[in-house]
């Protein structure tokens, strides 16, 4: 897989910085501000060579846009699905919720177009209205799908917050190796997640589990029976000192700008946002390349 240049991230992450300050300080669902990071995602994905749909939908008086992008090739009836939500709250430009990941799986896209992937499964990517106000987007993609449709996603990656500006570096859980609230994934996501492991144990940083507490995206997956996984790096959540001692940085939240004016361009790890981006891209590779790391 490619080592996604940051730099390319960060370019993006400007740009959704730009669209919030030029409409009105946020891209919230119903506002200006969405429908135009939606374009902005949308016209290099087109440029790029991504088969794109933009689905409407209706919430709260309001229309959202989910952005469908099939990568032309692979196996359709074995699609591999990466998503992430692209509004933000109204209180803010949602730049590390959700600018991180919306940015992170673009260049990922951009990569693969630029190298000309081939993989083996099918590559679909999907950018998520109104995930905010409960997870509206990405519930009306699921809900859309055929039960062929459904069934023909053999996998679906979230990534919603990869950029805290305190970060830790979660794994969605699929195995349930953390015993905790939520149960396991639906089987293939503890794949998922070792995947991901793989590619941290390999750079030497270590993960902890996160519970499928369907608070992103992937809820609507999973309840569809999809296997899912994903990388989420701390909300208003208290990094502990446990967790100080593993990850460096400090005892306060992981997102001391969570849902507020200040998640700016400013309240980004940039380091975060490279480890993970570049994780993406090595589990998309493996992953719909059909090769998949053993448990580690
Ligand atoms: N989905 C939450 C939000 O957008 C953030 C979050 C992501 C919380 C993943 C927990 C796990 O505000
Ligand atoms: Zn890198
Ligand atoms: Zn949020
Ligand atoms: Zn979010
Ligand atoms: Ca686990």
């Amino acid at each position: 897989p490619p080592d996604i240049a940051v730099a390319n991230v960060k370019a993006h992450l400007n740009q959704l910085q730009s669209i919030a300050t030029a409409n009105g300080g946020n891209r919230a669902h119903g506002r200006p501000g969405y429908l135009a990071s939606v374009t902005y995602v949308k016209g290099l994905l087109d440029a790029a060579g991504f088969t794109t749909q933009q689905q409407s939908f209706t919430y709260n008086g309001a229309t959202g846009y989910n952005l469908i992008a099939d990568w032309p090739g692979g196996d359709t009836s074995d699609t591999v699905m990466i998503g992430a939500h692209l509004d933000s709250v109204t209180a803010g430009p949602g730049i590390n919720d959700n600018g991180s990941g919306s940015a992170a799986n673009l260049e990922v896209a951009l990569a693969v177009a630029r190298t000309g992937f081939q993989p083996t499964r099918h590559l679909r990517f999907g950018w998520w209205g109104a995930e905010e106000l409960g997870l509206r987007g990405s519930t009306a993609y699921v809900n859309s799908l055929s039960s062929a449709q459904k069934a023909a996603i053999g996998a679906y990656l979230n990534f919603d917050m990869v950029a805290s500006p305190n970060p830790g570096y979660f794994l969605y859980d699929g195995d349930n190796s953390d015993g905790t609230g939520a149960g396991p994934g639906p089987a293939g996501s503890a794949e998922i997640e070792d995947t991901l492991e793989a590619y941290f144990a390999s750079i030497g940083v270590p993960t902890r589990g996160t519970d499928f507490d369907g608070r992103s995206d992937y809820g609507p997956f999973i309840s569809a029976g999809i296997p899912a996984g994903g990388i989420f790096t701390g909300a208003e959540g208290r990094k502990t000192s446990a967790q100080v001692s593993l990850w460096g940085g400090t005892t306060g939240a992981f997102d001391p700008c969570y849902h507020a004016a200040c998640d700016t361009i400013a309240n980004l790890n940039d380091t975060a946002l490279d480890r993970n981006s570049d994780a993406i891209a090595s589990a998309v590779w493996s992953l719909s390349s059909g090769t998949v790391p053993p448990p580690t």
